[in-house]
């Protein structure tokens, strides 16, 4: 089950032990990546673009090969087109970065921009191999301006999903057991998918020893936004010697994680029209074995008209438990967002500096490119109305 959908039981959807090193042939590429943060802060990256070869993308082998050209390339875009800030962004992408990175893409199954699949999943190594997968023994492979900030944001984010890794194990279980209608599996895969939603939780509260809202909000974020719903670059973005027509991709979000729309398929969680249609979006930035573990879910899972109908048993209990897990932590997720992109953005504001920093213009709207806060509560109250009632 879990080679099939490219996935492992202790890591999730992770990557495990990402390359941090492509062939000699690509260089310029992890050059320019690994001195990324400093490059942005100089304003020297856009000019060292314009001077880097055009590479073919045809050494790259492996799947582990592409994933870390697809994370360094994203890195470079996304430098590359907010180094000005928001009042200059680059409207063209030179063809050096453009070409590549279109092909690595398709090969992927991924779209050419920085998605959560790159910047989370597969952008972690641990300073001494042989210690544990704790956070001061882990760092990123690449990084934007922002320092801790920037490394505490991609690290939790990536703890948190390792924490989801035994939820994953647990939905596959319920899966299984339903189509077998074994009763006490079904309730064992619920326990261990609730069990890891509170370990999600949990795993989340270390965002605020890491990540300073000033920093997220004044520094990083810029760096993770988009071209497509967002005013920034109203007319996308034109990818140099791959199309004549700019194109529109949504920037990185944990919207992208694969992870909680899996528990929503298990859960038969019904969100509203808009949500729901981001959120279904949102999948084309998955890989494509990832995405599929979530169609699966949802095609199997008549899971919630079964317990419903077993309404008042253990079964259900165990059921309303785990929606309520998924309930508390999308509450976190608002009073944490509250915290970092809110009051930041109206601190700007109120400074009398309409244009300072990204506090403007990305204040209402997610990287994603969601009208964050009716987006995210709409998703809160919609996984609510799926607690069934006792009778
Ligand atoms: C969506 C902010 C950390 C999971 C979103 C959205 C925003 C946001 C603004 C709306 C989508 C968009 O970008 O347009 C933040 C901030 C974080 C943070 C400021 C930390 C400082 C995390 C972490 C997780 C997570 C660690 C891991 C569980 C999600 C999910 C969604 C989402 C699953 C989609 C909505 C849902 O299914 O409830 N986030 N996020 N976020 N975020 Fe976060
Ligand atoms: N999606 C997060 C935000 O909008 C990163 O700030």
């Amino acid at each position: 089950d879990f080679d099939a959908f490219d996935i492992s039981e202790e890591f999730g959807f992770i990557l495990e032990e990402p390359l941090t090193h492509l062939p000699d042939y690509y260089r310029a590429w992890i050059d320019l990546a690994n001195n990324l943060a400093h490059l942005i802060e100089s304003h020297k990256l856009r000019d060292l673009v314009h001077k880097m070869p055009v590479l073919s993308p045809h050494h790259l082998t492996s799947h582990r090969e592409l994933r870390l050209a697809h994370l360094a390339l994203g890195f470079i875009t996304m430098g590359y087109v907010w180094q000005e800030g928001q009042h200059a962004p680059a409207q063209i992408l030179p063809k050096a970065l453009a070409w590549p990175y279109w092909m690595v893409s398709r090969r992927l199954g991924l779209p050419p921009i920085l998605t959560y699949a790159d910047s989370v999943l597969a952008n972690w190594k641990l300073k001494d191999p042989t210690g544990d997968m704790e956070i001061g023994n882990m760092d990123l492979i690449f990084s934007f301006p922002g320092g801790e900030t920037c490394r505490g944001f991609f690290m939790v984010s990536l703890l948190v999903e390792m924490a989801a890794s035994s939820g994953i194990a647990g939905a596959l279980e319920v899966m299984h057991a339903m189509k077998i209608s074994d009763l006490v599996g079904i309730q064992k895969g619920l326990i261990r998918v609730t069990q890891s939603l509170k370990k999600m939780k949990e795993t989340f509260q270390l965002m605020h020893n890491h990540v300073e809202a000033t920093a997220f909000h004044g520094t990083l974020r810029i760096f993770v936004s988009g071209w497509r719903d967002n005013p920034m670059l109203p007319r996308g973005l034109l990818y140099e010697g791959v199309s004549t027509e700019p194109i529109f991709l949504s920037g990185g979000s944990a919207a992208q994680s694969s992870a909680i729309q899996c528990f929503d398929a298990l859960l038969c969680i019904q969100h509203e029209e808009e949500a729901g249609a981001f959120l279904t979006r949102m999948r084309d930035y998955m890989l494509p074995p990832h995405r599929q573990l979530i169609e699966t879910l949802s095609v199997c899972s008549s899971l919630r008209d079964f317990i419903t109908a077993r309404s008042g048993s253990d079964l259900c209990q165990a059921y309303n438990a785990c929606v309520s897990a998924l309930v508390d932590l999308r509450n976190y997720h608002l009073n944490t967002v509250a915290k970092y992109v809110i009051v930041p953005g109206n601190k700007a504001r109120s400074l009398g500096c309409p244009f300072r920093g990204v506090g403007t213009m990305l204040n209402s709207t997610g990287t994603g490119g969601s009208n964050l806060m009716v987006f995210l509560k709409s998703v809160r109250n919609s996984t609510e109305k799926a607690l069934i009632t006792e009778r």
